[in-house]
């Protein structure tokens, strides 16, 4: 059996946010604790920042993606009206996680993130990563939410 384009699109959908929050995941929870231990301020920037350098690359595709397919649906399933109802929360938090991302890895990231970091862990390395390590928890936890909310709320799950 064929699959139809709307099922195809919530496997790409999906498939793009395990890529794309997996990563998220790796470097909250292993890149930055590991750069963290470091004594050599440089040393642990570069841990850090070869990390991120080669996974934005990549996960550009995946937000993408995750984006298109999200659409998609919204158009496959005529459910733009679900924006003017509290009740799907559970979207405008995807389309939220999604904005956040999009600005940091599209904007924010190629124009001055990494100079910033830098510079602000040439002064102070344990603040710098310890602000980093906050950032990417906060956007990791919201995304846990809006993916579990998003399979409740997309099986009929949530009231
Ligand atoms: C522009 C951004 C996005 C749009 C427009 C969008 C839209 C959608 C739509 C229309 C569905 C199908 C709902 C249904 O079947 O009733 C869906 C499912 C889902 N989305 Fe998103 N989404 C976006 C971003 C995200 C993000 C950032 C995440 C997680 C971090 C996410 C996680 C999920 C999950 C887990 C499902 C459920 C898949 C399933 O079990 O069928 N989405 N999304």
């Amino acid at each position: 059996m064929i699959p139809d384009a709307l099922t195809l699109a919530r496997a790409v959908h999906v498939l793009a946010i395990v890529h794309w929050i997996g990563g998220v995941c790796a470097v909250t929870t292993i890149v930055l604790p590991q750069a963290r231990r470091l004594a050599d301020t440089d040393a642990a920037v570069e841990l850090f920042e070869s990390f991120e350098r080669r996974f934005v690359r990549q996960v550009r595709i995946s937000i993408a993606l995750a984006g298109l397919s999200g659409l998609y649906m919204l158009y496959a399933l005529d459910a733009w009206d679900r924006f003017r109802h509290a009740s799907f929360w559970w979207l405008h938090l995807m389309v939220a996680v999604w904005c956040m991302f999009a600005l940091m890895v599209y904007v924010i990231e190629p124009l001055f993130a990494h100079r910033r970091f830098r510079e602000l862990a040439s002064r102070d390395a344990a603040g710098a990563f310890a602000l980093a390590a906050r950032l990417h928890l906060v956007a990791l936890t919201l995304s846990a939410i809006a993916i579990a909310a998003g399979v409740l709320g997309a099986h009929g799950a949530l009231p």
